[in-house]
């Protein structure tokens, strides 16, 4: 097979069915954005909605927006629309605080609805901030909870008549390997147990099908593939069939059955409604809102389509083109176990992706030695695979990375 060429990769673009997409986002010229998979780019339409809900509605009719503009059921009409994202009924679905947040209150309500079991099991390799939560929450309830972590391998046979819940995060954060979560739900039923999956690199960026996987509990970001903007709040999921067992700890007014009744005592909303907190962040969801009607206007098969061929495009010029520099692909080779990302294991990982932003291609940097790219497929043409590539091999033939510049650890990586 002849390697992949520049031209070829114009070609893609040139027969490329979304490609339109692109146009609609306020990507800064020179720059190639491979860091979607962390926080999504502007969409042109989000600056003037936030402008015009800023100064006309909280502007100009302040409080009476509550009502006029349809402010205090944002969180459900948004929830709604992103259940159509991922397979599930738009009242099982809503938009409320941080995914951190969020799953503190669905593996609370999972202990909850599985009384006499104390074991929440999980990948010893996922998002720390779910570990986190389940330790915090751990220390909270004491003896009646207990984190169990395995391997992703060892997960099934861990199963038991003692796991309440079966925690995992469906696109690995750093490798990009996808979970079957179907099969893995299915385990966690035939133990007893309830499955709750972080979606926050699957939601906009690989097809999800939340109700036909059997899926208890779900939650996931707003701000990556969904572009949503920085910190923008999250979501989550809690299918029909426990919405009513289901009591979540942060009792909250907004998630009160008649938040304006004022009352003394705590009393659940119907429905999805009770797992809302405190008063939504409407400027936030207004802009993730913008994101999301951008993401449902494509179907979500050619997205997966697109962002398969850029990733293994991806993989195909680091194999042809950088062999020589020592990097290893960590993602899955085989592209139905990947997500829309592909992580490249490299000993000087973290100044090759300095080089890289300085030079105008960014990516990102997981401790202690990966190099992740996302390809969004809204946005990411074939050239900017082929550009990027080229990047990174000047970069190493010429030791830019050896710079010390490019050796400062910042904050964020
Ligand atoms: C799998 C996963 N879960 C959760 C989060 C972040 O949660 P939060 O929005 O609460 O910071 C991330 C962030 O990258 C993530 O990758």
């Amino acid at each position: 097979m002849s390697c992949l060429t520049r031209a070829a990769c114009a070609a893609m673009d040139a027969a490329d069915p979304l490609a339109a997409w692109r146009a609609h986002f306020a990507l800064p010229e020179g720059v190639i954005y491979l860091d979607g998979n962390s926080l999504g780019p502007l969409p042109r339409a989000t600056e003037a909605l936030i402008h015009d809900v800023v100064r006309r509605q909280w502007g100009e009719d302040l409080i009476t927006s509550w009502n006029r503009h349809g402010w205090v059921d944002l969180p459900q009409r948004l929830g709604a629309k992103i259940a159509r994202l991922i397979g599930a009924q738009p009242h099982e679905l809503i938009v409320a605080d941080s995914t951190s947040v969020n799953l503190f209150k669905l593996i609370s309500a999972a202990i909850k609805l599985r009384p006499g079991r104390r074991t929440v099991v999980s990948e010893r390799g996922n998002f720390p901030t779910d570990l986190y939560v389940a330790q915090g929450l751990g220390e909270l309830l004491g003896a009646r909870m207990e984190l169990r972590l395995l391997d992703c391998d060892e997960l099934e046979a861990a199963l038991d008549e003692d796991t309440a819940l079966l925690m995992l995060t469906q696109v690995d954060y750093r490798t990009g390997r996808m979970h079957d979560m179907a099969r893995l739900t299915r385990a966690a039923h035939d133990a007893g147990a309830l499955a709750l999956w972080d979606l926050a690199h699957s939601a906009g960026a690989v097809p999800v099908d939340l109700n036909g996987a059997g899926a208890d509990l779900a939650v996931g970001c707003g701000y990556k593939y969904l572009n949503g903007g920085p910190g923008a709040p999250a979501f989550l999921f809690v299918a029909e069939r426990w919405q009513e067992l289901a009591r979540q700890p942060i009792t909250g007014w907004f998630g009160h059955a008649a938040p304006f009744a004022f009352e003394t005592a705590y009393q659940p909303a119907p429905g999805i409604a009770r797992f809302l907190a405190g008063t939504p962040p409407i400027l936030s969801l207004k802009a993730l809102e913008a994101g999301v009607d951008l993401v449902l206007q494509v179907d979500q098969g050619a997205l997966r389509q697109k962002s398969t061929a850029l990733t293994e495009s991806f993989i195909r010029l680091i194999d042809e083109r950088c062999r020589e520099f020592g990097f290893t692909i960590a993602s899955p080779r085989a592209a139905e176990a990947r997500g829309a990302q592909v992580a490249l294991r490299h000993a000087e990982g973290y100044p090759v992706v300095q080089a890289l932003i300085a030079r105008g291609v960014i990516g990102d940097f997981r401790a202690p030695d990966l190099l992740r790219f996302g390809f969004a497929p809204l946005y990411v043409r074939f050239v900017d695979v082929w550009d990027a590539v080229d990047a990174l091999r000047a970069v190493m033939a010429e030791r830019i990375w050896d710079q010390p510049a490019f050796k400062q650890r910042a904050a964020v990586t």
